[in-house]
């Protein structure tokens, strides 16, 4: 039976596979774009907030997934990382900013072989996501490989409120890297990549060593990435006396993604939350990272 519970603000629905495809690829990992179709109007949907996904097969839990983009009120789409099993070397600069870990990844497999007008059922929205302030009039992006699936989600709506928006994006590979066209066109979108293999086009880095240059001239910073990118973000901060709040949305494992199972729960400067229903967008400055793991 469907669940829709009005104390966790919860709904149960089906949706139906629109398209499910290969958006890009590199030595390491496949980004999917999946979108989903509901018979119904959805809630209204914030950047940030996720969709816990029942994939099928054996799985019993589902899975949580970021919103990727609304293009209409009955129709959304999500964005998955599958990683390729040669990318496990843990001390490598290079998995510094692995943003795709391995795992059986028995979830995100099974929704690979989705085809269009295959139905899943989902709960959602569920979270409480990033925060556009009214006052902000430019907003600083930085995702780091996947991060960017949240935060395709927050250019939009910030470009629809007039804000000005500066995307910062890393990717482990050139061809790693979110495709321009499916950003909005009026935002400014600065990239950098691990490994350039001598590719003049790209700048050298890791998107974390853009931040001093751009933190100061932006009212609002937003982040999404791996766990290992907002330390080294923390550090920059501290370094730049960076006295604004960045808003980071968090990865940890989840059991029942609406505040039940208390499986999410982290210890932070403002006491125990749950990822799930009091994030998983946080101030950085309350995380203690010690206490987040994956
Ligand atoms: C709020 C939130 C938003 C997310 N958004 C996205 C997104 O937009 N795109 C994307 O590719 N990934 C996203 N993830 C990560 C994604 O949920 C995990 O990669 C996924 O749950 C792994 O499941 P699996 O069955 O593929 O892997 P398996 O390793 O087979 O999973 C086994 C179990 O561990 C849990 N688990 C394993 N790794 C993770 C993990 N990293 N995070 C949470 N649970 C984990 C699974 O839920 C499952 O219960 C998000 C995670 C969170 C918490
Ligand atoms: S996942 Fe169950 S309380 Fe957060």
């Amino acid at each position: 039976m469907p669940i829709s519970n009005n104390r966790y603000n919860l709904k149960q629905f089906e949706a139906r596979v629109s398209y499910n495809r290969k958006l890009l690829s590199y030595p390491g990992a496949t980004y999917y774009l999946i979108e989903l179709l509901t018979s119904n109007k959805l809630a209204e949907l914030a950047p940030g907030q996720f969709m816990m996904i029942k994939c099928g097969g054996d799985t019993l839990l589902r899975r949580p997934i970021s919103i990727h983009s609304a293009p209409s009120d009955n129709v959304f789409q999500l964005l998955y990382a599958l990683s390729s099993a040669n990318i496990q070397d843990s001390e490598s600069r290079v998995n510094r900013s692995c943003e795709v870990k391995s795992s059986n990844e028995i979830g995100k497999n099974l929704l690979s072989k989705l085809k269009p007008d295959d139905k899943i059922d989902i709960i959602g929205p569920l979270g409480n996501g990033y925060s556009i302030s009214n006052k902000a009039k430019s907003l600083l992006l930085i995702a780091g490989g996947i991060g960017i699936a949240p935060l395709r989600f927050l250019a939009e709506r910030a470009v629809t409120m007039n804000k000005s928006v500066t995307i910062l994006m890393g990717a482990r590979f050139p061809n790693g890297l979110y495709p321009r066209h499916l950003l909005p066109s009026n935002a400014n979108v600065i990239t950098i990549v691990e490994n350039c293999d001598n590719n003049s086009l790209y700048k050298e880095g890791l998107v974390v060593d853009l931040l001093p240059q751009y933190l100061e001239d932006h009212d609002q910073v937003f982040a999404c990435g791996p766990n290992a990118m907002y330390g080294a973000m923390s550090d920059v901060l501290k370094k730049c006396c960076y006295k604004g709040s960045v808003q980071v949305s968090l990865e940890v494992r989840m059991g029942c993604g609406f505040g039940v199972c208390y499986g999410c729960s982290i210890k932070t400067r403002q006491g125990m939350k749950r990822v799930c229903q009091e994030g998983p967008v946080f101030n950085i400055k309350d995380i203690i990272w010690q206490e987040v793991k994956i």
